[in-house]
């Protein structure tokens, strides 16, 4: 049974679940000018989630934003007038089948139902929903408060104006949106990701390098290069354009990637987790987490259009 009223607010969201990615979405809405709810089902988290959101807000010279965000200790009440639900509860299919069962029950059939998932597919969420045609995955990349690319990806049921819809709400609060033409594990930004984190894991178990000094790879080499052009674009500037650089160094591509091939890693063991840790702690220190977050967070909100509107 389809229920239908025409009071939603076209500016309204719920965010369902309030942890990292769910708060850092609230401030990109509430900063947008859109007016935002918020449920988890846990009370610390309820509790703590107007702080956590009014500092992200802060980040961004978007404070007085904070005054469109409420929180409701209950589902339903969160869900009143909205017109989009992004959901961001733990990636875990139990409890995303299980929030979608209610969202669906609860959200009149206009409602669109998006997912924050990383690597759960729609198909599996919404496979006993009954209207699995409004259901669709927005993925950010964490914080998406900072940084703007999200991918869409439709389920096997999902309707087509669904994603168009998607892609147009994420434009108009400031968001990159890619619509993925396929449902493919990973999406694609954790697959490139990944792609690189499988290297730097293989260099560091086969002590090739200090973390310090794969991390810096990246981080004063590859990143900076990466933050303004993609792949495609770096081969483009590498040479007098793509073509040439490709022909050019195809024998060096294909061997290494063979070579790559040939040395799979795919051992995330008790050890190598060891490894890891005991790396990171020499190469930042034993308290580097918060002083990491700064550094990370001082550099996105420098960089020009990263937090828009
Ligand atoms: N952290 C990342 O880097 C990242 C990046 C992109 C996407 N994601 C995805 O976003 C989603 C959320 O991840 P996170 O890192 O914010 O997790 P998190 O653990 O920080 O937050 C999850 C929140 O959901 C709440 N919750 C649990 N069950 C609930 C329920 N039934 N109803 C309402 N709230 C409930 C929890 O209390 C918690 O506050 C996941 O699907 C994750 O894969 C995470």
């Amino acid at each position: 049974v389809e229920v239908t009223t025409h009071s939603q607010n076209p500016n309204a969201v719920a965010v369902i679940g309030a942890g990292f990615i769910g708060c850092s979405y609230v401030a990109v809405f509430a900063r947008a000018g859109w007016e935002v709810r918020i449920y988890d089902a846990d009370p610390t988290f309820r509790s703590a989630a107007k702080e956590r959101v009014a500092s992200l807000l802060k980040q961004t010279g978007h404070g007085d934003n904070l005054k469109n965000v409420s929180v409701h200790d209950d589902l339903e009440q969160s869900l009143d007038g909205v017109r989009w639900v992004q959901e961001c509860t733990p990636e875990n299919l139990d409890i995303k089948q299980s929030v979608f069962i209610q969202l669906d029950k609860l959200c009149p059939s206009e409602v669109i139902l998006a997912s924050s998932a990383s690597a759960l597919t729609m198909t599996a969420i919404a496979e006993k929903v009954s209207m699995p045609g409004r259901c669709v995955v927005v993925h950010p990349t964490n914080p998406p408060h900072l940084l703007r690319f999200v991918e869409i990806v439709a389920g096997a049921n999902t309707k087509p104006h669904v994603v168009t819809e998607a892609a147009e709400v994420m434009r108009a609060i400031g968001q990159y949106p890619a619509v993925l033409h396929k449902e493919i594990p990973g999406f694609i930004l954790n697959r490139l990701q990944v792609a690189l984190e499988r290297e730097a894991f293989k260099l560091l178990a086969c002590q090739v390098a200090s973390v310090q000094d794969i991390d810096a790879a990246v981080s004063e080499g590859l990143g900076p290069r990466w933050a303004a052009l993609g792949p495609f674009a770096v081969e483009e500037t590498n040479a007098a354009n793509i073509g040439v650089g490709l022909t050019k160094f195809r024998a060096y591509f294909n061997e290494t990637m063979a070579e790559l091939d040939d040395e799979p890693f795919d051992a995330v063991d008790d050890a190598f987790i060891a490894l890891a840790v005991e790396g990171v702690r020499v190469a930042y220190g034993e308290n580097c987490h918060d002083d990491l977050l700064e550094k990370r967070d001082n550099l996105l909100t420098g960089l020009k259009d990263m937090h828009q509107p």
